[in-house]
């Protein structure tokens, strides 16, 4: 497939691809829920820009942060929990729900967000963890989860919490839900941050889903962080075609240079609308 066919060719092909395929694996990234009001990492004015990774995306550097500067650490929570806790599912997650309908599919998100749920889809496999689900540490034991309304909670309490003139004590009492009730042991978000191992078993049975895919659709990801990001050559080695669906970002044998929420929608609708006229 050469890059510089015509869209519409393009269009047509990936419709027809997602015609011909029977398992389909889709691979999300923060674009997918760009729309979604949530931002991305590394694009311009990205989270990372805003709050350095070196700083905040391990678990060392948010201790610290925490003990040192807790008026910053409570900027990068309301930062991380407000948009997440306020967003809905876009077009794009609506439309990758939809397409379950017609062909076997299998989402494999790097977002912590669960929009992919939110928006309807059975099998979603959180190989970054999810923001939602609190266990102890070090045993993994999940303890609780929470909903958006907690997050909404938390963040109404943080934002308080800052204007008091002794914040530690109204910010530890904010983000309890997230770290637990009392402090002889240790409870956090299960979330994958630099550093650490990706989440099981969703890792595992990511490989495996893009190894016996036979068409992968890789959606709003700088595929920059490995070892998620290998996922799509893991299939191409194994037979599979892939669509890389990214306004930047290239790849895969078929580039669609567009925004997920615009083409998403049009690519299902024109691949499967048929299916529904037949079925009356
Ligand atoms: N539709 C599709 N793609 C989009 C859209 C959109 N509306 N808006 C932005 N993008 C693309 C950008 O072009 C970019 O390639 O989304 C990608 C976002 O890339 P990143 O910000 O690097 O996010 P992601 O690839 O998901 O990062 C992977 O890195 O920091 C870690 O754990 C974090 O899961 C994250 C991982």
């Amino acid at each position: 497939m050469n890059s510089d066919q015509q869209p519409q060719a393009k269009f047509n092909q990936a419709v027809e691809w997602l015609q011909g395929s029977n398992k389909i694996a889709v691979f999300s990234g923060a674009g997918m829920s760009a729309s979604s009001g949530i931002n991305t990492f590394r694009d311009e004015g990205g989270f990372w820009q805003r709050f350095p990774p070196e700083q905040f995306a391990n678990w060392k550097g948010l201790l610290q942060t925490a003990l040192l500067e807790p008026d910053l650490l409570a900027d990068f929570l309301i930062a991380i929990l407000e948009p997440i806790a306020l967003a809905e599912p876009n077009s794009a997650h609506l439309a990758i729900a939809e397409l379950a309908n017609y062909k076997e599919v299998c989402v494999v998100t790097q977002n912590i967000d669960q929009l992919h749920q939110s928006a309807g889809s059975q099998q979603v496999l959180e190989i970054h963890g999810s923001l939602f689900e609190i266990i102890r540490y070090p045993e993994e034991q999940e303890t609780n989860v929470l909903s958006r309304d907690d997050l909404k909670k938390i963040v109404v309490e943080l934002k308080l919490a800052k204007e008091q003139f002794w914040k530690g004590p109204k910010l530890l009492s904010a983000i309890q839900p997230l770290i637990g009730a009392n402090l002889n042991s240790f409870h956090r978000p299960r979330i994958v941050l630099f550093g650490d191992q990706l989440a099981e078993p969703d890792w595992t049975n990511a490989q495996l889903a893009a190894s016996e895919c036979d068409l992968l659709v890789s959606i709003g990801t700088s595929q920059s962080v490995y070892p998620a990001a290998g996922l799509p050559q893991l299939a191409k080695e194994n037979g599979s075609r892939v669509i890389v669906i990214d306004p930047q970002v290239s790849g895969g044998d078929l580039w669609l240079a567009e925004k997920s929420e615009e083409i998403l929608p049009q690519l299902v609708e024109s691949a499967f609308s048929h299916k529904e006229e037949q079925n009356g």
